[in-house]
């Protein structure tokens, strides 16, 4: 916190409050008289010239006032510097906590040393440098030795460092996998899972990212909901036809029945026989099929599709070795070797590299993801940013990369090239969000950026 990001972080939540009262059709005036504040105060928060208690009183005001949520109208404070954070390796070794598991003997024994890595209030991950405390001598799943958890609500990938194995549980049946350097894997949320070392003279290291998703970001709505109708809404996606579930949700949207979206693709001359075997489930529709439907409901192709999933792609795991990675940005200049760590289509902006920094210069990075950086090589790595930052990643620091912002890494000269596991997630930059801002009028979009601070 620095006195220009509490100065920005004051002027945004102005900004805020103005747009809302905009919302609420309230002058400030009019804000002023309703809530009983003087009309000289309500100016001075807006302008982001008074302090943050007199900010925050004015939105509680609101919002015991108003049908307005806090959550809705609160901004947190950027804590990086520029759109970077950076935590230092001794840092991290600061925050060690050793978690007890039981063991094979009946009692409990250290199982986890956990660290913090860098992290962001404004980041959607809490990346974590985990040893595996507890040594196991062979690849049983149903080792007693090994203390799974229960799975939870986000969504888990990992990094491998050193010789761990990688445990996981599938309705009831347990599966293990020895895991080395550079190897990943993804966790889809509650799948339990668990981690050991297979050298007590080399304990495994695992860098273990986890992220609340779309759900995650839904959670009040949902939590609001019966679970029994949002299970009916969802469908499954391991269920035999997800764009019936998908056209479900619009039907329901729209309280239109199949018959009436039948009759509707009749009358506009499509093939009876046809969509009624689609909308029974009886047969799988065409894209074209799909598009016509999506024609009769006025909405987009892709509002109705859906990708299935089988059984065991709830868990990916990804070797280090069958992939020689790929030059970026390109063969000519070649900067980083990339190495795509484990892919999910269910998750499909998560994107995880093994990166080696082969150039001196850096060759820009440029994306709408959130990243996070872990320098797990024996060299040091300059990392810069936009604005003209720069900061040395020593071995074991790692890095926090706001969506949008440029930046780039380097080796240092004369020595060898850095080592980096990069980790991109995304955050509220969905294909969602760019797809309806890029509808709005061109000429008012510098304001939603100046209203919010949030979004670029
Ligand atoms: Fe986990």
């Amino acid at each position: 916190m620095t006195p220009s990001s509490q100065a920005l972080h004051l002027k945004a939540l102005g900004a805020r409050i103005l747009n809302e009262a905009n919302d609420l059709k309230r002058t400030p005036e009019a804000l002023a008289a309703e809530l009983g504040i003087e009309s000289s105060l309500v100016h001075r928060v807006i302008e982001g010239r008074a302090d943050l208690t007199s900010a925050l009183d004015l939105l509680h005001a609101m919002t015991n006032k108003y049908p307005i949520s806090l959550a809705d109208i609160w901004l947190d404070e950027d804590d990086t510097v520029d759109g970077v954070k950076i935590m230092s390796a001794a840092e991290t070794a600061g925050s060690s906590r050793v978690f007890e598991r039981r063991d094979s003997h009946g009692g409990k024994s250290p199982y986890y040393d956990y660290r913090d890595t860098a992290m962001s209030r404004l980041a959607p991950f809490k990346p974590e440098w985990i040893e595996e405390l507890r040594v196991v001598s062979n690849d049983d799943p149903d080792n007693p030795d090994v203390a799974y958890n229960n799975g939870h609500f986000l969504h888990q990938t990992t990094f491998f460092i050193g010789p761990v194995n990688f445990y996981w549980d599938l309705q009831g049946k347990r599966h293990c996998a020895e895991m080395n350097t550079g190897d990943s894997n993804y966790i889809t949320p509650f799948v339990p899972h668990s981690f050991t070392s297979r050298d007590p003279n080399n304990l495994g290291l695992i860098i273990a990212i986890t992220y609340a998703g779309q759900v995650g970001r839904a959670r009040r709505e949902l939590s609001a909901a019966d679970v029994d109708a949002l299970n009916a809404e969802a469908g499954d996606l391991r269920g035999v036809n997800p764009f019936l579930h998908r056209l479900d949700r619009h039907l329901n949207a729209e309280s239109l029945s199949p018959e009436e979206l039948r009759a509707r693709l009749v009358d506009a001359g499509h093939n009876e026989q046809s969509f009624t075997e689609i909308l029974a489930g009886r047969k799988e529709p065409t894209y074209l099929e799909i598009a016509l439907v999506a024609d009769a409901l006025a909405v987009r192709p892709q509002d109705l599709v859906a990708a299935n999933m089988t059984r065991g792609e709830e868990v990916v795991v990804k070797r280090r070795d069958i992939d020689l990675g790929r030059n970026f940005p390109d063969n000519n200049n070649p900067a980083y070797r990339l190495v795509e760590l484990a892919r999910t289509k269910h998750q499909p902006k998560l994107k995880g590299f093994d990166v080696t920094v082969n150039g001196e210069e850096g060759s820009p990075f440029q994306h709408s993801l959130h990243e996070y950086v872990y320098n797990y090589g024996d060299d040091e790595v300059h990392l810069h940013w936009h604005g003209g930052h720069s900061k040395t990643l020593a071995p074991g620091d790692s890095a926090y990369i706001r969506p949008m912002i440029e930046h780039g890494f380097a080796r240092k000269a004369k020595s060898e090239a850095g080592k980096l596991v990069m980790i991109r997630v995304p955050g509220q930059l969905t294909d969602d969000v760019f797809d309806e801002f890029a509808a709005f009028e061109i000429s008012g979009r510098d304001r939603v950026a100046r209203e919010t601070r949030r979004w670029f």
